[in-house]
């Protein structure tokens, strides 16, 4: 398996870390001084960016509900970040069957320490670029089993993927879902350019995290066997209830730069 060249040594807290940065904006605390300076920074340039960190949090909520209300019960998520605010096993009724992943080994250790005491959940390091050496884990047979009708979380992390390790991504674990497999992803949206696109991408190059953005129509490209459920490809605000509080504060400020879709294997 080919090592991660565009993750910096996350352990290394003399490096600003995008999961950890990103852990700082939704109000987390495990991240430390450098990354609160970066993000800082980068807040002064972009003052919406917290906002835009708690609706991809928010979207992957509204999916995760979405699925249990389609009788769902065990979920593997990727690129989990930490498990803290309105996570899957935090939404999810007791029970669930829930595998979180992580490139990161500081966010896996804390992530393992905060569900440690729940059987029915795990935290695993691994990669989301190679879905297959999380599939052949023994934690992940034994609480999926065989029947891999279950529901999929690949959020927040299709803009630091390059095309190619999306496709090979979604294309592995197509083969080992069973049909009624769902899957939520969401990605930027370059057909709405804002001022804040060149910081935000200038930003994660500097974190040696490059992203890398796409149209709607290149996120749709890239989901292979896997069919678009309706409402098909959705601006993130478009995802949540409208009572969310701030909401319409969020709504205004995105514009659609940010978007989701829930995919199937029919
Ligand atoms: C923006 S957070 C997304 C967290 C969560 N999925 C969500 O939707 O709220 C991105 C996470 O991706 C992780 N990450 C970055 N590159 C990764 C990779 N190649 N494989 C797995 N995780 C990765 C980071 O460590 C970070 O925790």
């Amino acid at each position: 398996m080919p090592e991660p060249t565009n993750t910096p040594s996350i352990s290394d807290a003399s490096t600003p870390s995008a999961g950890r940065i990103y852990d700082y904006m939704l109000g987390g605390h495990h991240n430390f001084e450098i990354d609160r300076q970066a993000a800082d920074g980068l807040i002064k340039q972009v003052p919406e960016m917290p906002q835009w960190v708690r609706l991809i949090r928010w979207f992957l909520g509204a999916a995760v509900r979405s699925m249990i209300d389609d009788g769902f019960s065990k979920f593997l998520d990727f690129a989990s970040g930490l498990p803290t605010v309105d996570h899957i096993h935090q939404i999810a009724p007791k029970g669930t069957k829930v595998v979180y992943s992580d490139v990161d080994p500081v966010t896996v250790a804390y992530a393992q320490e905060i569900v440690k005491g729940l059987p029915e959940v795990a935290f695993v390091l691994g990669d989301a670029r190679r879905p297959e050496s999380i599939l052949d884990l023994d934690v992940v047979k034994r609480l999926f089993g065989s029947d891999h009708r279950l529901a999929i979380g690949f959020n927040g992390i299709a803009w630091f993927l390059e095309d190619k390790d999306i496709m090979h991504a979604l294309d592995v674990l197509y083969d080992w879902a069973s049909p009624g497999a769902k899957l939520f992803i969401c990605d930027t949206n370059v057909n709405v350019v804002t001022s804040s696109t060149d910081k935000i991408a200038e930003f994660y190059k500097q974190v040696r995290q490059p992203v890398f953005l796409r149209s709607v129509e290149q996120f749709e490209s890239l989901f292979g066997r896997w069919t678009i459920q309706e409402p098909g490809v959705q601006p993130l605000e478009a995802w949540l209830p409208i009572d969310r509080s701030g909401i319409e504060k969020t709504t205004r400020r995105t514009g659609g730069n940010l978007i989701g879709a829930i995919l199937e294997k029919r």
